[in-house]
């Protein structure tokens, strides 16, 4: 049985020393808002109660669904990188970028790049099973073979005006994605994409919104896929999308370091189980919660899904 822990957003604080030149863009509106607001919100405390928890099951396989970090700093990226390599060797982390990771457009070997051992990829064309890193934003999606289980990572993050927070595959990538799901469900594996921004329109936050989830949930209808995993909304979340033959679930949890505020959830992430189960996949889902006094994770639910 492969199991898989899930995470997302976990906005890691504090910011590194700015410069005032750093500043003169969008960055300066997400400096306020951490400086005034959000580091009261994601605090490092949960994310390390959540980062001991997680190891302890030592699950086989962790996913960091993006917000990595929250302007994209210089040093953000170093202190990423870092923690990063806390959770596990690159082999068993994978990684997708979200909207904070690339909050202003910057070069990708400088920023995003640097968690390339993260987000290695197989060649299916040659059916080689040695990964490469991705050498650019272009190369998406990876997919990272482990055992019956083929993890798909999508990139979201592109950077948006101020105000902004949403997210766009673009069409290249989604001939791409439609083209490795379809491979890799003629192999028989358990699909699991992993996306930093949910799949579905939010018309009460329009501008943070994945622009083409609508082609996106397409790709997934026609070429299939088991699992979709995001991040984003800071919420837990349970939806799916349809398909021929049934559904495909997706499932969000909130932003790992969360304290919880209004209307947003508090810290949570994911255990998977996956097992093979006739024609189709058990998948075992043990949700962990942060305990009100904020120091440690708790089971506060089970459940299974049969995904044909
Ligand atoms: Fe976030």
């Amino acid at each position: 049985m492969f199991t898989l822990a899930h995470l997302s957003d976990p906005h890691i604080g504090p910011l590194p020393p700015v410069r005032l030149e750093e500043l003169l863009s969008k960055r300066i509106l997400g400096f306020l808002s951490w400086s005034l607001r959000r580091r009261r919100l994601y605090i490092t405390p949960v994310l390390e109660a959540l980062a001991k928890d997680m190891a302890q099951a030592a699950p086989d396989h962790i996913a960091v669904t993006g917000d990595i970090i929250n302007i994209s700093l210089p040093g953000e990226f170093e202190h990423a990188t870092r923690w990063l390599s806390t959770l596990g060797e690159p082999d068993k982390v994978s990684v997708v970028p979200g909207n904070h990771d690339a909050y202003v457009a910057q070069d990708w070997r400088a920023t995003i790049g640097r968690w390339a051992p993260y987000m290695t990829t197989a060649d299916l064309r040659n059916g080689a099973s040695h990964e490469q890193p991705l050498a650019g934003e272009n190369e998406f999606p990876f997919v990272r073979l482990r055992g019956d289980v083929a993890l798909v990572g999508v990139s979201t993050a592109v950077p948006t005006p101020p105000g902004f927070a949403g997210g766009t595959v673009g069409e290249r990538q989604l001939g791409a994605l439609r083209d490795k799901l379809t491979a890799l469900g003629r192999k028989g594996l358990c699909r699991v994409v992993l996306i930093h921004h949910p799949p579905f329109g939010d018309p009460r936050h329009r501008r943070k919104e994945l622009t083409d989830y609508p082609a996106f949930c397409r790709c997934i209808e026609s070429a299939g896929a088991e699992l979709v995993l995001h991040g984003h909304t800071h919420k837990s979340g349970l939806t799916k999308i349809l398909t021929p033959g049934g559904h495909v679930p997706v499932i969000g949890v909130p932003a790992a370091a969360a304290r919880g505020h209004g209307g947003k959830d508090y810290s949570r992430y994911h255990r998977y189980r996956f097992a093979r189960d006739g024609e189709g996949w058990r998948i075992e889902v043990e949700v962990r919660g942060v305990t009100p006094k904020l120091d440690r994770f708790s089971t506060e639910a089970t459940f299974t899904l049969a995904v044909p």
